[in-house]
């Protein structure tokens, strides 16, 4: 009998629909000659949640997440929904979301593809084989520290990470370096904050089950700078929750689009994959979005969700290609490009090859 794998797919708001769609294209398309079969369940979440159920994290959202074997997100978010209260706009969704299910290790991996190494604002000698992960502590730290609060002359958060918590995001990455270059480098504020001096101190103790991996540390303004500087140099880099936030959207800039990156977000009891892109509400619904983080995102699902290595491996060798063979969506065609092609479009090209290959 054959592998059946159910994913819950949440296309959200924005352009979250569009490259959804072209994600799914792609995974059926590799689904055809595979040993396995995939069934998906649609559910809200977000913005348009909201809209329907007064919720941006409808109950019947978790449930069904609990349900399925992974998760494939789009997007959410939009000025729409800006001026809500906290609790119902579409960022509180999301990170309800990953505390819920306890997704608390974030893989950011962030690689330059040769044929993009212009699009990058950084020079090409700077770039050029780039191939570093942010592993983001993700359901702990200043976003979901108590105290909290916004008073009418003070307002608060609490950075707060227990032991148990740096350990494990320590352990993720340590797992993942020694499939690596086998490099840590964590960063923190060691300098100025008990918190960090205490995370710095924990993953210390951790890295002594990790012998093979050298484990360096970091502040996070000279962390920022460095990536910039010679972001070569890295391989992993721990970090907790919202310097993680902040480094991931550095590091995507390395690769020249923000539309190119993918991520997972794991631990819980059922991983979620995501582009590491927004909503971008200003281009939705007019095909430019770029489907490529999404698709490779899902490509991320298959291969650490379901361990499809081959049909992981199919996609990404397939978005290699179509970049080589100048396939572009608006976001890069200054670079390189032969062909400009629509979201519709690039999501076809690449499960066309998927199917062929
Ligand atoms: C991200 C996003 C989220 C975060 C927002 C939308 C809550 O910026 O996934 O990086 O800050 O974690
Ligand atoms: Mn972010």
């Amino acid at each position: 009998m054959s592998k059946r794998y159910k994913i819950a797919v949440i296309k959200g708001d924005g352009i979250g629909p569009e490259i959804i769609d072209e994600a799914l294209k792609v995974v059926d398309a590799v689904a055809v000659n595979s040993d396995f079969e995939l069934s998906y369940e649609e559910y809200l979440m977000g913005g348009n949640a909201y809209d329907i159920t007064g919720d941006p994290l409808p109950e019947e959202t978790i449930e069904g997440c609990r349900n399925a074997d992974a998760i494939l997100f789009g997007a959410i978010g939009g000025p729409k929904w800006d001026d809500l209260p906290r609790d119902k706009r579409p960022e509180s969704g999301l990170l309800r979301l990953r505390s819920t299910l306890g997704l608390y290790a974030n893989y950011r991996p962030v690689k330059v593809y040769n044929e993009l190494v212009e699009a990058s604002t950084l020079k090409s000698e700077v770039v050029k084989g780039v191939d570093l992960l942010v592993m983001r502590e993700l359901t702990g730290g200043i976003y979901f520290g108590e105290p909290r609060a916004n008073e009418e002359d003070r307002a608060y958060n609490t950075m707060l990470y227990t032991k148990a918590e740096v350990e494990r995001i320590a352990h993720e990455a340590f797992k993942a370096a020694m499939k690596r270059k086998r490099r840590v480098c964590s960063v923190d504020k060691a300098n100025v904050l008990e918190v960090s001096q205490f995370w710095r101190d924990t993953v210390i103790e951790v890295a002594k089950e990790y012998p093979d991996v050298v484990l360096e540390h970091m502040y996070i303004d000279n962390a920022a700078m460095q990536l910039v500087r010679d972001p070569k140099q890295f391989d992993v880099i721990l970090t907790g929750n919202i310097f993680g936030d902040i480094l991931s959207d550095e590091a995507s800039m390395i690769s020249g689009s923000i539309g190119l990156l993918p991520s997972a977000s794991i631990g819980g009891e059922v991983g979620l994959y995501e582009p590491i892109h927004g909503s971008a509400p200003d281009i939705a619904g007019q095909g430019i979005a770029n489907p490529i983080a999404t698709i490779s995102s899902a490509s991320m699902m298959l291969r650490f969700a379901f361990g499809e290595e081959e049909a992981a491996d199919k996609i990404d060798r397939a978005i290699e290609m179509v970049l080589r063979d100048g396939y572009r969506t608006k976001d890069i065609s200054a670079y390189g490009a032969k062909e400009v092609c629509s979201t519709q479009e690039m999501g076809s090209i690449i499960a066309e090859i998927v199917s062929r290959a």
